[in-house]
């Protein structure tokens, strides 16, 4: 369970308010809404993976080929989303943006509903930056974040499988191609650091969100597992960090007050089949509410870009 963190107050969208397109006007209106809005729905828009496959493909973006975050659906293209535990929330977060490649686009489908719950809440980064204390923004603005993975045995991952390699001469090579900074502990454990931006600057010159905050601080951690994480760290870290882009800590109170900014620009919508959700991931931060049943849903990314040309710095 997310002991700090969830969706609260979040407004279900009402149906007419619901930025529908109908299926045959999707091709040609699609791409220009969701630059102009931001989201689209677009209900009984594919009845197959192949049919979501086909209408994504009639809008003639470029379409993501590989992300190694979420596993295949068995078409190359096409991913599951989120492997994430039923029974907890899956905080907001602007899709990779932890990393230098990122996409525009992110189309979701829902081939079969929840039972209960399953509902993907949408975040709005432009109100939430608005929503978002001064201070905390200047900072965030001026220094970015910095997401830390640290590679402890027995947690998470092991190095030798994340990064495909015994050699690590071959890590710091990888690192030092996808612009991350790696080190060594006396204890043997690797850290790999990613500085990157925290609010980005719109193509009109808007500003907005653009973080995996609550996905990797561990405020929204429960207490049992930040404190095992704690523990069994030789430093006391946990696996996944971040903080502030001059390597300071981000407290566990403004992570928080990033979060809950985050909530207030938001509202969440609720899926039936052959539903598809379109996204402009940089300025919709998403997440998926917690669900009992066999939610079915997979997602279409547009192509991985760097992040300075999909979401620029130039304040
Ligand atoms: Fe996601």
């Amino acid at each position: 369970m997310n002991a700090h963190g969830s969706f609260e107050g979040l407004e279900r969208l009402p149906r007419d308010a619901i930025n529908e397109l109908p299926p045959q006007d999707a091709p040609a209106g699609l791409i220009a809404a969701l630059d102009r809005k931001g989201w689209c729905v677009i209900r009984k828009a594919a009845d197959s993976l192949p049919g979501f496959r086909q209408f994504v493909s009639s809008l003639h973006v470029p379409i993501a080929e590989r992300y190694g975050d979420l596993p295949r659906s068995g078409a190359a293209d096409v991913f599951r989303t989120t492997p994430y535990p039923p029974e907890e929330d899956l905080l907001f977060h602007n899709e990779a943006s932890h990393t230098s490649k990122v996409p525009k686009y992110l189309f979701f489908y829902c081939h079969r509903a929840a039972e209960t719950g399953g509902a993907t809440p949408i975040s709005d980064g432009v109100r939430a930056l608005d929503l978002l204390d001064r201070t905390i923004a200047d900072t965030l603005r001026r220094h970015g974040l910095t997401y830390r993975r640290r590679f402890v045995d027995g947690l998470d991952v092991a190095w030798q499988d994340y990064f495909d390699t015994d050699d690590p001469a071959e890590v710091e090579r990888h690192c030092r191609r996808d612009g991350l900074v790696s080190s060594w502990t006396d204890d043997g454990v690797l850290q790999v650091d990613y500085s990157t931006l925290a609010i980005g600057c719109l193509p009109d010159g808007r500003q907005s969100m653009f973080h995996q905050v609550a996905l990797h601080h561990p405020a929204f951690l429960a207490d049992e597992i930040r404190e095992y994480f704690s523990a069994y760290d030789p430093q006391g870290c946990t696996p996944r960090n971040v903080l502030l882009g001059d390597g300071t800590p981000l407290s566990d109170e403004w992570a928080r007050d990033i979060l809950a900014a985050q909530n207030r620009a938001g509202q969440y919508f609720v899926w039936e089949r052959g539903d598809v959700l379109a996204l402009d991931n940089r300025v919709y931060a998403h997440g998926r509410m917690r669900f009992s049943g066999s939610r079915e849903n997979y997602v279409i990314m547009s192509a991985l870009e760097a992040v300075k040309d999909v979401c620029s710095t130039g304040f």
